[in-house]
């Protein structure tokens, strides 16, 4: 059918035309806004999930919703090399300059700007000019107690204006370890003292593991809500509701089909309704239609994504996946993949690590490691050949 009127988006953080299965996190994620915004207690959550599950299209959607609701939001998507400070100053900045305008600058107010002046100069942060016309107190460089001060006094600062600030971090488990303890550490202080200041994370599963290992009283500050494939009806409304909105339908047959092809992975369902759309003439879209859009929606991932992914592996990380591949889609005993390889726990060891770093891979705990998307494993055994021989990767 037409290329022009395709409805359905697949690619990172494109927003799907319908959003589907998503509801009840949508409602507790407005329930918690609305109740800090109020002054109420409200818990921080932060989403767990494989690639291509719909953690970014949710935050995007809190953000909507905290705008929507009047709050001051701040949306960062971690960058692995980058320190968190200076991600995150710049979108500090621009909230306190959005709560000065809700009301003259108050003391509150300036101490907030002081509080981020100084630490953005300790930090090495890029923030804008401001004109203080007082003394600052100077950071200490130790960012957990800065980062809390800071929050602290932007907290109060919005709290004083009956508005919420509402963080919202996307993949997080990109965050240096002590950056993810200062942050664990500043909304600690933040919640104790239930000021409005919420944060919405997404990020890989290993995660709750890593908030955990850093600070223990993380796994009680926050919600860790598993976002994984949709259920069966949220599976077939983000098929059906967007081609019918273009005036199509599928067929029960193609609709039974597509769903079990993309095992209700919310990517590979915009990726196989996008090509089930090329490859129908006319609606209804039959299950003829969808076989062919399986040939092509995995030669697609074949030559994108997956191939993308594979090359940014190094020889011996190729070897690891390759190993890992053999054992199927569910994580596996990472001293299974050792053995196949025929090296030592220890040798091993070093590349699983690699892999993780990298977001290829995760461990879902202790002593398993999966792939981070779903469907790799697949290509794995497609692309990369055995010849039968065992294969070492060299340690
Ligand atoms: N609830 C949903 N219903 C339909 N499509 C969705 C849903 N959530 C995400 N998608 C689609 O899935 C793809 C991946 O979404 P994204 O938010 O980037 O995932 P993640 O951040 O978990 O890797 C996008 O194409 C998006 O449009
Ligand atoms: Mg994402």
């Amino acid at each position: 059918m037409k290329a022009t009127y395709n409805p359905y988006n697949p690619g990172a953080g494109v927003p799907p035309r319908e959003l589907a299965g998503r509801d009840q996190l949508i409602e507790n994620a407005r329930v918690a806004i609305v109740r800090a915004k109020g002054g109420r207690a409200a818990k921080s959550a932060i989403m767990l999930g494989l690639r291509g599950v719909g953690k970014t299209v949710l935050l995007n959607a809190f953000e909507a919703i905290a705008e929507e609701e009047g709050c001051q939001t701040a949306l960062i998507e971690i960058d692995p090399n980058t320190p968190l400070a200076q991600q995150l100053a710049p979108q500090l900045q621009h909230i306190l300059h959005r709560l000065d305008r809700m009301k003259k600058a108050g003391a509150d107010l300036q101490k907030a700007f002081g509080a981020l002046r100084a630490f953005a100069s300790m930090f090495k942060a890029t923030v804008g000019d401001v004109d203080f016309g007082f003394a600052v107190t100077p950071a200490t460089g130790d960012l957990s107690i800065d980062l809390t001060d800071l929050l602290v006094a932007i907290a109060d600062a919005a709290k004083k204006r009956d508005t919420a600030v509402i963080l919202l971090i996307d993949e997080i488990q990109y965050l240096q370890k002590g950056d993810l303890s200062a942050l664990i550490m500043a909304m600690h202080k933040v919640a104790q003292r239930q000021l409005p200041l919420l944060l919405f994370g997404g990020g890989l599963p290993q995660l709750a593991k890593l908030a955990g290992d850093a600070k223990s009283y993380a796994e009680r500050l926050f919600d860790y809500p598993p976002i994984g494939p949709l259920d069966e009806a949220g599976a077939r409304t983000a098929l059906t509701v967007p081609a019918d909105r273009e005036g199509a339908k599928f067929t029960k047959e193609a609709l039974d089909y597509v769903i079990d092809q993309t095992g209700r992975y919310p990517f590979f369902l915009q990726v196989w309704g996008s090509h089930c759309w090329d490859a129908a003439t006319k609606s209804p879209i039959t299950l003829d239609d969808a076989k062919r859009a399986t040939e092509a929606a995995v030669a697609a991932l074949d030559e994108g994504i997956f191939k993308v992914r594979l090359a940014r592996l190094t020889d011996r990380q190729k070897t690891y996946a390759r190993a890992m591949a053999e054992f199927g889609a569910e994580p596996v005993n990472s001293s299974d993949v050792a053995n196949a390889l025929g090296l030592s726990l220890s040798q091993a060891a070093p590349i699983r690590d690699e892999l993780i770093k990298k977001g290829m891979a995760y461990s879902p705990e202790r002593g398993l490691i999966g792939f981070t998307v779903p469907k790799f494993d697949e290509y794995m055994r497609r692309a990369v050949p055995t010849n039968g021989k065992k294969k070492t990767a060299k340690a």
